[in-house]
């Protein structure tokens, strides 16, 4: 009697434990929201935009990469949210194309489709949208007196705006001088949600491995790899759109 308690048990904790060991990148835990400063990657990218508010770069699990390759992007799809889609999720280099949405589907989406709430990819993109017009980070720090400027911010008067508002740390990254220079650019803002879509912090909390590639993570199609967490020290440039774009 007692032997086949201890088998159950064991088999009922094998199976339990047994799918998250073979396929560790079906469990996400947190969502990161990811805004890209417009005016800053088309400096770094050398495109031309005249756009003047944060627009979304990915929704990223923090967990997994290429889920599932013949879940393929149709645009068909989400139809319905185009519109917003081309002016909140533009693809700066390409602005006719839908190559950047089909490129966060497949490498983020299809991972955070293991997730019920985000099995689709109407689901997934509208909940993107859903989330970047809730925390609204061009109001943010318009409000709290952080506008494009050619007057440089200290990193600590933006980093109070958004963490002030939202009462979670984000992650603020920023383009760093050359050799010799003296302030930094202010180039992406990463805001991160539970699985319920809650707030929570950025940075890895002790109980939680992240993973590398999460902390490797730079999407090649939007360039950005120089991006890095801004320093604490240097003065931040958020730059506005110039005056002849
Ligand atoms: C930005 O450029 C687009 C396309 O050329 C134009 O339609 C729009 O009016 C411009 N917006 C601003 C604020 O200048
Ligand atoms: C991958 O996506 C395809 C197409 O939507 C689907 O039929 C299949 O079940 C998915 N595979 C997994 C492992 O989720
Ligand atoms: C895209 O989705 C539409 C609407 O569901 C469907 O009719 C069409 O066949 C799909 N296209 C491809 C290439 O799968």
């Amino acid at each position: 009697m007692r032997s086949i308690t201890v088998a159950v048990l064991f088999c009922t904790g094998y199976f339990l434990l047994s799918p998250a060991f073979a396929h560790p990148w079906r469990e996400w835990t947190r969502l990161i929201l990811t805004h890209t400063w417009p005016q800053t990657f088309c400096n770094v990218e050398q495109c031309k935009t005249n756009i003047s508010y944060w627009t979304l770069h990915g929704l990223w699990p923090n967990s997994g990469n290429m889920c599932n390759s013949s879940w393929h992007f149709n645009e068909s799809l989400i139809k319905d949210i185009l519109p917003e889609m081309e002016k909140f999720w533009p693809d700066l280099l390409m602005p006719l194309s839908s190559e950047f949405w089909e490129y966060e589907w497949l490498k983020h989406g299809t991972c955070a489709a293991k997730a019920e709430s985000l099995n689709s990819q109407h689901k997934y993109f509208s909940k993107a949208l859903e989330l970047y017009h809730k925390f609204d980070l061009s109001s943010v720090l318009r409000n709290h007196q952080i506008v494009p400027s050619e007057e440089h911010y200290t990193f600590d008067a933006v980093e109070t705006a958004i963490t002030s508002f939202y009462g979670v740390k984000t992650k603020i990254q920023c383009i760093h001088p050359q050799k010799g220079g003296q302030v930094q650019t202010l180039g992406q803002i990463e805001i991160c949600v539970d699985q319920d879509f809650q707030l929570i912090n950025c940075e890895k909390s002790s109980k939680e491995v992240w993973s590398n590639e999460i902390l490797l993570q730079s999407d090649p199609v939007s360039g950005h790899s120089d991006l890095s967490v801004c320093d604490h020290s240097m003065p931040v440039y958020y730059p506005p759109v110039p005056h002849r774009w």
